[in-house]
């Protein structure tokens, strides 16, 4: 496994394998990498010629002072569990100064609103950081196809209405959560929660499932009202947002209408920890 630790050894590699017509796939991620991010590359590897990966915590896409410093950096320790993987080829660890040549400044996206609901409402300027680096990395790396976790559904819907908008060149792949046996979305966060909070924090999976079991049973505003209750009189946890959004445009819904299909997402704080998740409602 290669490790391309500056834009110009990147770009050294990619023309080398570009001349040799080799077929990219991509996964960006911000480290302390988990099985959820391998499940990326995967699914790379199936579909591939070379899988490369990328680690950078992004300071643009991070509305809270204190949650970027916080963000566990374990850089080296990604390194060897890339190359334990066997399944990467080269990993891209850029500098500050080769994503952000001039400066910390995030572009300004219009994603058709996407932007506008969940994640953007509570992390305003989140998704501009993340267009941002995401667009800068695929310039460089070139990829023919890259990967995003449906854990971060939102994310995944923003990058791809942005490749759509900006005609790039690559195509846009979902890979399903994974999860621990808790049923708890895997995610670098789940390292700074104590054993007590990662028991609790099932709770958000559990209800997700329950709320699948009341899809066009139970009126939204009455399933809205379960949910507060549920965590309401769960302590160590608390929701910040419970909405069921239609899957295309992430726009909360109050009815199901027969042709559209749907979402449930949850936020919630175990003590500081910010944990998100998300299911399809069938
Ligand atoms: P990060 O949180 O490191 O996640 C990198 C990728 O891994 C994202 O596509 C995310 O959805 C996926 N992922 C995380 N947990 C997962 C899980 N349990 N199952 C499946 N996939 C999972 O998301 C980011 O970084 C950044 O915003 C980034 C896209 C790299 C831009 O900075």
């Amino acid at each position: 496994m290669e490790v391309l630790r500056s834009k110009n050894a990147l770009c050294a590699y990619i023309e080398r394998n570009r001349e040799m017509g080799k077929k990219i796939g991509f996964a960006p991620t911000m480290g302390a990498l988990h099985e959820g991010h391998l499940s990326l590359y995967e699914a790379a590897r199936k579909e591939n010629d070379l899988v490369i990966s990328s680690i950078f915590v992004n300071p643009t896409q991070f509305n809270n002072s204190a949650d970027l410093q916080k963000y566990p950096r374990t850089v080296e320790a990604d390194i060897k569990l890339l190359e334990s993987t066997g399944n990467i080829d080269a990993v891209y660890i850029p500098k500050e100064q080769d994503i952000y040549p001039n400066g910390l400044k995030s572009e300004k996206y219009d994603f058709d609103g996407l932007e506008n609901e969940m994640e953007g409402k509570f992390r305003p300027g989140h998704f501009d950081g993340v267009g941002t680096v995401v667009e800068e990395l695929f310039r460089q790396v070139q990829p023919d196809n890259a990967y995003f976790g449906e854990k971060d559904y939102q994310q995944l819907a923003i990058i791809k209405k942005m490749v759509e908008k900006k005609n790039l060149p690559v195509k846009i792949h979902g890979v399903p959560t994974l999860r621990e046996d808790s049923g708890l979305a895997r995610s670098s966060r789940n390292e700074r929660l104590t054993p007590e909070q990662r028991k609790t924090a099932k709770i958000i999976h559990e209800t997700l499932t329950q709320v699948n079991d009341w899809f066009r049973v139970v009126s939204i505003p009455e399933i809205k009202d379960r949910v507060n209750k549920i965590f309401e009189k769960t302590s160590g946890i608390v929701l910040e947002y419970f909405i069921i959004a239609d899957e295309e445009t992430l726009k909360e819904t109050d009815f199901f209408y027969k042709d559209r299909n749907y979402r449930a997402f949850i936020a919630a704080f175990a003590g500081e920890v910010r944990l998100i998740d998300n299911k399809h409602l069938d």
